[in-house]
């Protein structure tokens, strides 16, 4: 599977099962780590000011509002803070989205224009604030801006996501579909790896990319232990899948051969890795957990969508189009429908909830 032609989101299209309609997880882990990014950008300015231009980008923005909120805490953050230090604003904003070609970027092109007009409005930037939004389509572990030219990198809940599927896992996750108590440790060692290469390759592309003392903010789910890796929204998907075996509706070579590629590390696997690559210092790295159902009492009973059915969806719209390209689009909604049901199964023992993790990085100087 190419990864780069098939990862992406539920498109805007897909309207019910979209990323766009169904991303209030991530949406609310923008809001848990707005701490962290405001804090970094008071740092960096009150440190080196800012340039005429600022230029930023959204790594693995996807198609949604999430895109924009992001955006909206980091411009605001610049504002804040000039007008609390009585610094130079900034009067151009070089904005990055980016993500991989299949992203549905028109969706997000659509609804740009009208984000930027409210931005400057609220801003009281009046008409100087000259924003200039571009669409960066690639893999972020390829180089995708010249060198020295970016300020400041976010991504959310984007680097998690592997650049392949890990190899030389064979048959040997037989009945998982990430990592789970049952994978031997054949299949750990495979997909700790591929994340190392990954992020390392990551780091190395971005510390070209930004001008010395850039900062970046990475949020990504991670692990709270290196002996921890229980994922339960996985678990919930294989079993789901092992349903659709049992029905005769899913061959087992399909479902065996079938594996996510993700990779939530641990605290401390991120900090020797940043330590290791060595272009970016790691400023601060905070935690916190969070629901995958947003919602509160009165928003349930409102929507008539039960727990199980509601995180059902935000499942969908991230892994959907991996389904389809591995299995066909025949069964999806079968698919989650069991997923739904195994989920309120789930829910009724515990919360379904993510770890994050958020880490605050500066790009080193070349002579220290
Ligand atoms: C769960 S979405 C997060 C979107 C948004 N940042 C948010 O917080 O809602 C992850 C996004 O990362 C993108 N992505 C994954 N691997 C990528 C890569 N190698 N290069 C660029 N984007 C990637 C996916 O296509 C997807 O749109």
């Amino acid at each position: 599977m190419d990864l780069v032609t098939v990862l992406h989101m539920n498109s805007a299209a897909n309207h019910q099962c979209s990323y766009a309609n169904n991303s209030s997880l991530q949406k609310n882990v923008i809001l848990r780590s707005k701490k962290v990014l405001d804090d970094t950008i008071k740092d960096f300015g009150t440190r080196h000011g800012f340039s005429k231009c600022f230029t930023l980008a959204d790594l693995g923005c996807s198609s949604g509002p999430n895109a924009f909120l992001s955006l909206t805490h980091i411009i605001n953050g610049v504002k804040a803070l000039c007008q609390e230090k009585t610094l130079k604003p900034p009067t151009e904003f070089q904005i990055f989205l980016n993500d991989l070609p299949n992203n549905d970027f028109n969706a997000l092109f659509r609804v740009a224009p009208a984000f930027l007009s409210k931005l400057e409005n609220e801003n009281g930037y009046e008409k100087s604030l000259n924003s200039f939004i571009s669409g960066v389509p690639g893999s972020f572990y390829t180089r995708l801006f010249p060198s020295e030219s970016l300020h400041f990198v976010h991504s959310s809940y984007s680097v998690h996501w592997l650049s392949q599927i890990p190899d030389k896992l064979h048959d040997n996750n037989k009945g998982n579909v990430y990592l789970a108590k049952s994978s031997p440790p054949s299949v750990h060692e495979a997909y700790f790896n591929q994340f190392k290469k990954d992020f390392t390759i990551f780091l190395r592309m971005r510390s070209v990319e930004m001008i010395p003392k850039g900062r970046m903010v990475l949020t990504l789910i991670g692990r709270t232990s290196n002996r921890n890796y229980n994922s339960v929204h996985h678990d919930i998907l294989a079993k789901s899948l092992q349903d659709m075996l049992a029905e005769g509706l899913l061959e087992e070579k399909d479902i065996n051969s079938f594996n996510i590629p993700l990779y939530y590390p641990s605290v401390s696997e991120l900090e020797a890795l940043v330590e290791s690559e060595s272009s970016f210092s790691l400023d601060r790295i905070e935690t916190f957990e969070v629901n995958w159902d947003t919602r509160d009492k009165d928003e349930i009973t409102k929507s008539g969508e039960s727990s199980g059915q509601f995180i059902a969806k935000i499942c969908r719209a991230f892994s959907e189009p991996l389904l389809a390209s591995h299995f066909g689009n025949t069964y999806m909604d079968k698919i989650f429908e069991r997923y739904a049901v195994h989920t309120t199964h789930q829910l009724s023992k515990e919360k379904i909830t993510s770890f994050n993790i958020v880490v605050s990085l500066t790009k080193k100087c070349n002579n220290n």
